[in-house]
């Protein structure tokens, strides 16, 4: 019988199952993953799911892993039953069961979709993909906007000589500490350097997701004249930009427009530090010239469901971010006792917020729906993080107790070392809603907590 047909329901299949993919050049080995499917072959990254705005997904989750798993839909401000987050907003779905996930996406934009159980293993193995709510009206096509889309998925991976993921380093409590599990190969839509064709003039939007589980990706569009639209699927007023950060778990649309000339030297470059690029991707202009595009770029329609946090009444949370090499901290309660970190170490943790591990026993706070929490995250360790509101968008106010010039709205905040930084949002979820560090190995070594919207 085929996997399909033994679901539970009617509902279009997404199995979770292990395959092989081609991450490395033709010639090289393939590399045993983990991917999502809806058809028969699975793929890395797992198949886009579209829906409009306003609209339903509606898959059943079939699980052929040897292990339990759940779907997160990151960024969808989403009904907290179908959030995906085991063990809090559901149990994993065991080896061979299947379990309905049915939600409606309110806001157009860029999102994904990931394995929400033991998720630094399986996000690592490849069970990630997009997930892009669009616009009711189209906006492509529209004077000042783009002609085309186009999805990069940007990933990092740890492999071996033979291509393998790396095994055996899952609990590297030493990489946990710092910057977590670096990878060695990059890939864009599961790919080694692929090349994008475009036209002479051609405006483009590209809807770049980063899924990698540690990496923060610094990304450079030289010679396209990169313009953001929309971060983790919000729209921005259009803006120049020239380093576009990138968190792991963040997203950002960019309007690009090609040289009038036809090049081959166009890539889409990652900042390595110190001066330092690489390629991930390159661009190959030939063909027929476009018309040239208006100048200014149009902007996205805003979004019409989220409501604006009102600060004259905030409830006020501090979320103290602590531990990692270099630093460390004192001491943290974890399963409700206190310990140095040491201690912590020997039952594998490393962070802590508001001194807590691994915070899932009870909520970090409580909020009436409605209210507006006003959150002061300090990052009081050496490493930057990636933090993450699960259910809600938060608007980003200060940043060492400057006013941002932007406000941006997002889903996940990158905080530097030693950095302050001010978000609000209003509870207007009821549920259960994790909070943690996107740096998947920071967040399986302490870095969670979640609050409760009733
Ligand atoms: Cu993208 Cu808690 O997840
Ligand atoms: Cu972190």
């Amino acid at each position: 019988m085929a996997p399909h047909s033994r679901a539970s329901s009617q509902l279009p299949v997404l199995r979770a199952t292990a395959s092989t993919a081609q991450l490395t050049p033709k010639g090289y080995p393939p590399t045993p993953v983990w991917a999502f499917s809806t058809e028969d072959a699975a793929t890395i990254p797992g198949p886009e799911i579209r829906v409009k705005a306003g609209g339903r997904v509606t898959r059943t989750l079939f699980n052929e892993l040897p292990e339990p798993t759940a779907v997160h839909w990151h960024g969808i401000r989403i009904d907290n039953a179908m959030d995906g987050a085991a063990p809090l907003t559901q149990a994993a779905v065991p080896t061979g069961a299947t379990f309905d996930y049915d939600f409606v996406c309110p806001d157009p934009g860029t999102y994904w979709y990931h394995s929400h159980n033991r998720s630094r293993e399986q996000v690592a193995r490849g069970l990630a993909g997009a997930l892009i709510v669009e616009d009711v009206e189209p906006w492509l096509g529209l004077p000042g906007a783009a002609s085309r889309e186009l999805t990069l998925v940007l990933d990092d991976w740890l492999l071996d000589e033979d291509g393998s993921i790396v095994e055996g380093r899952w609990d590297d409590l030493h990489a946990a500490a710092h910057a977590g599990r670096m990878g060695n190969t990059a890939t864009v839509n599961g790919q080694p350097y692929p090349v994008f064709d475009l036209r002479p003039q051609e405006r483009v939007r590209l809807r770049i997701i980063n899924v990698a589980t540690d990496r923060i990706m610094p990304i450079n569009l030289p010679g396209l004249s990169p313009k953001l639209i929309a971060l983790d699927g919000h729209p921005v007023v259009p803006r120049d930009v020239e380093t576009v950060e990138l968190a792991p778990a963040q997203r950002a649309d960019i309007v690009i427009d090609a040289p009038v000339s036809a090049s081959t030297q166009i890539g889409l470059m990652l900042d390595t530090g110190r001066g330092n690029q690489v390629e991930l991707a390159s661009f190959n202009i030939e063909g027929e010239p476009m018309a040239a595009a208006q100048e200014t770029t149009r902007p996205l329609p805003s979004w019409t469901t989220r409501p604006r946090p009102d600060l004259s009444s905030a409830q006020k949370e501090p979320l103290l971010i602590e531990g990692g090499a270099m630093r460390g901290m004192t001491e943290a309660m974890y399963h409700g006792k206190t310990m140095g970190f040491r201690e912590l170490t020997s039952h594998g943790m490393a962070w802590a917020f508001n001194g807590v591990s691994h915070g899932m026993d009870e909520p970090m706070f409580e909020a009436y729906l409605g209210r507006t929490i006003l959150m002061e995250l300090s990052n009081r360790s050496a490493f930057p993080h990636g933090i993450h509101v699960h259910g809600h968008h938060f608007t980003i106010l200060t940043r060492n107790g400057v006013s941002d010039p932007h406000k941006d709205v997002r889903d996940t905040v990158l905080i530097g070392a030693d950095e302050v930084v001010e978000i609000a949002f209003v509870a207007d979820n009821p549920g259960k809603w994790m909070i943690h560090c996107h740096m998947l190995s920071h967040q399986a070594s302490g870095m969670m907590g979640w609050f409760k919207v009733a």
